[in-house]
């Protein structure tokens, strides 16, 4: 079955970002000139999704007003003949058929997942975290969708991460397969201790999930950090069918990291087609001062 429905969880409190996500939803945090979660959606949508349903919660409502028309503006910048930024605003209330829902408690990412159960129906799904944007000339969520095909079975997108930090990431369990193709057999939530590490293989930031996900959701207990984790229920997929891991291609960036949100502006800025050139002469001189 084709995949065409995705889920953005973007219900976070983004702690680890705060104070600037003390109102502001990380999700909306500018990269350049768009915000991170409008960078997800146009991936998704570049992926063949047509339908994505964003979970939000208390104070998200500016990501619902994004994706939004919004009449007085368009009318302005028609009025004083800004038609190219007219058709920038227009169009990001046409990239596709956006919902939202919102998580009434911030329980986990396996919660969050678990509140689009009928907007999903009995269809395989995409799901990309709200604060992971993946840039790279073949959507991350494609390459992921092209595996489900290939395989029949979820997908999760992997990469490895150093060893210091694996702790804070989930751990797998992989064999390879073929190319960047893994099979995952089993996984681990922010590994404590040593021999509870897999490997150095996480998951970040994309999956393709099969509905039988939401009852396994439905009966998964808290875990990491008290919350319902998503890996606790992909953890029985892995273990009876199998997942797939893609070692996917495209670069990450952890919107739900100040480190990551910086890197994020300095290397899209590099390779803005109009930003690019005099940001990378400025850099030049700042670098000569370091
Ligand atoms: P994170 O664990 O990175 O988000 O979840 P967080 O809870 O905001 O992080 P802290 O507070 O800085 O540690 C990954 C994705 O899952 C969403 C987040 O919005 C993020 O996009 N999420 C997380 C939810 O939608 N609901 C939750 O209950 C938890």
């Amino acid at each position: 079955m084709k995949v065409t429905k995705a889920v953005i969880p973007a219900a976070g409190l983004g702690t680890r970002v705060l104070p600037a996500t003390k109102s502001m939803p990380k999700e909306m945090l500018t990269i350049v000139d768009k915000p991170a979660i409008q960078y997800i959606v146009e991936e998704a949508v570049n992926s063949g999704i047509t339908d994505i349903l964003i979970i939000t919660n208390r104070g998200k409502g500016i990501i619902e007003d994004h994706f939004d028309r919004s009449p007085e503006l368009e009318e302005r910048l028609l009025a004083s003949g800004k038609q190219d930024v007219y058709e920038q605003v227009v169009g990001i209330s046409k990239l596709a058929n956006i919902y939202f829902v919102r998580q009434k408690e911030t329980k986990g990412l396996g919660h969050a997942v678990n509140c689009a159960r009928s907007f999903v129906g009995n269809e395989p799904f995409a799901v990309l975290y709200g604060d992971d944007v993946i840039i790279g000339d073949d959507p991350a969520c494609a390459q992921l969708i092209r595996a489900y095909e290939k395989y029949g079975k979820a997908v999760v997108g992997i990469k490895e991460v150093p060893a210091d930090a694996i702790s804070k990431y989930s751990s797998l369990k992989v064999d390879h397969l073929e190319d960047n193709l893994y099979n995952c057999t089993d996984m681990v939530e922010k590994p404590q201790k040593k021999e509870d590490v897999l490997s150095l293989y996480s998951i970040l930031g994309r999956n393709v999930l099969t509905p039988d996900i939401f009852d396994i959701l439905d009966h998964t207990q808290p875990g990491a950090g008290g919350e319902i984790q998503l890996t606790d229920a992909m953890r029985v997929l892995a273990q009876t069918a199998g997942i797939t891991g893609v070692d996917f291609t495209g670069k990450r960036y952890d919107m739900g990291d100040k480190l990551g949100i910086l890197q994020a502006t300095v290397e899209i800025a590099l390779a803005n087609p109009l930003l690019g050139d005099s940001f990378r002469a400025y850099l030049k001189e700042i670098a000569k001062t370091l």
